[in-house]
């Protein structure tokens, strides 16, 4: 054995190594197994004690335009202990021009696209891109910016694991234009939602809002900024729960996520409970 690189927790006076890469025998290998080890510093080699698999979550994101949220997510994802426990394995986008798919790209993500256009009715572009995102095998699919309206045999074929970001507090403002919708109403909270997708439109279990004041003389460019900072920082630390297995939805439909009894966000973008 010449060179190991590891991913490790400490566990029991062990070392747990959620994932290594190393070359054995000249052979170069990742692997992305949980192991607990002992070091055996005298001759300077790994002692195998026990072997567990772990998951590594696969994560398809869909987006539309820029991609702004699709970063923050992957940027989320690539921070320990993140990294081990999921990956990003697609970014799909319905148009060829979304600015977002180059900087995936950049990042070495692999991409695709299913242009709506090419399809004479929702159901077969439903049908294309449901088979796009299966062919990758996803545990979530996260819409980040995704401007297509998703029919109930593409929910169907996805229940349960397609999340979504939505810029209002859900249930005030579904569908477009929310942040003209809230100046007009006068409301003095705006924010942004988090949900489990469902047939219905901008509905959903919720798993995480985020909130910021609208000020006078906001316009909805300005609005729709301040949102986006905790639309960021909330759909990154979302992507953490998801990856490390935290988010149930229990029989009233309601969303659990373990460990964190409050999933609300303020306008800087930090966590009620990190207060
Ligand atoms: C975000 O505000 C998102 O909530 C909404 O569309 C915008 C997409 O921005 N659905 P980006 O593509 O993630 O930068």
């Amino acid at each position: 054995m010449d060179t190991i690189e590891v991913a490790y927790r400490h566990s029991a006076g062990r070392l747990r190594i959620m994932a290594w890469q190393g070359s054995v025998n000249g052979k170069r290998s990742v692997h992305s197994h949980k192991f607990t080890i002992v070091l055996n510093f005298l001759l300077k080699g790994y002692v195998l004690v026990s072997s567990t698999p772990v998951h590594r979550r696969r994560f398809v994101i869909l987006i539309s335009g820029r991609g702004s949220n699709m970063q923050a997510i992957v940027k989320a994802l690539q921070q320990s202990p993140m990294d081990t426990s999921a990956e990003v394995v697609a970014v799909i986008a319905n148009r060829d021009d979304a600015a977002g798919l180059r900087w995936a790209q950049q990042q070495g993500l692999a991409t695709a696209v299913v242009p709506h256009r090419a399809y004479n009715n929702r159901e077969a572009f439903d049908q294309a891109l449901g088979d796009c995102i299966a062919s990758f095998a996803p545990d979530y699919v996260l819409l980040a910016g995704f401007m297509r309206i998703l029919t109930p045999g593409f929910v169907q074929r996805f229940r349960g694991q397609i999340i979504n970001i939505h810029p209002s507090l859900l249930p005030a403002f579904p569908g477009l234009h929310t942040h003209q919708q809230a100046i007009q109403t006068g409301v003095q909270w705006h924010g942004c939602t988090v949900h489990v997708v469902t047939p219905l439109l901008d509905n959903g279990p919720i798993i995480a809002q985020g909130v910021v004041p609208v000020i006078e003389g906001d316009t909805p460019e300005d609005l729709a900024q301040r949102v986006l900072t905790v639309e960021h920082a909330m759909y990154g630390r979302v992507a953490g729960w998801l990856a490390q297995g935290k988010v149930t939805i229990d029989s009233d439909d309601k969303v659990q996520v373990d460990g964190v009894p409050v999933r609300a966000f303020y306008a800087d973008g930090s966590q009620v409970n990190d207060k």
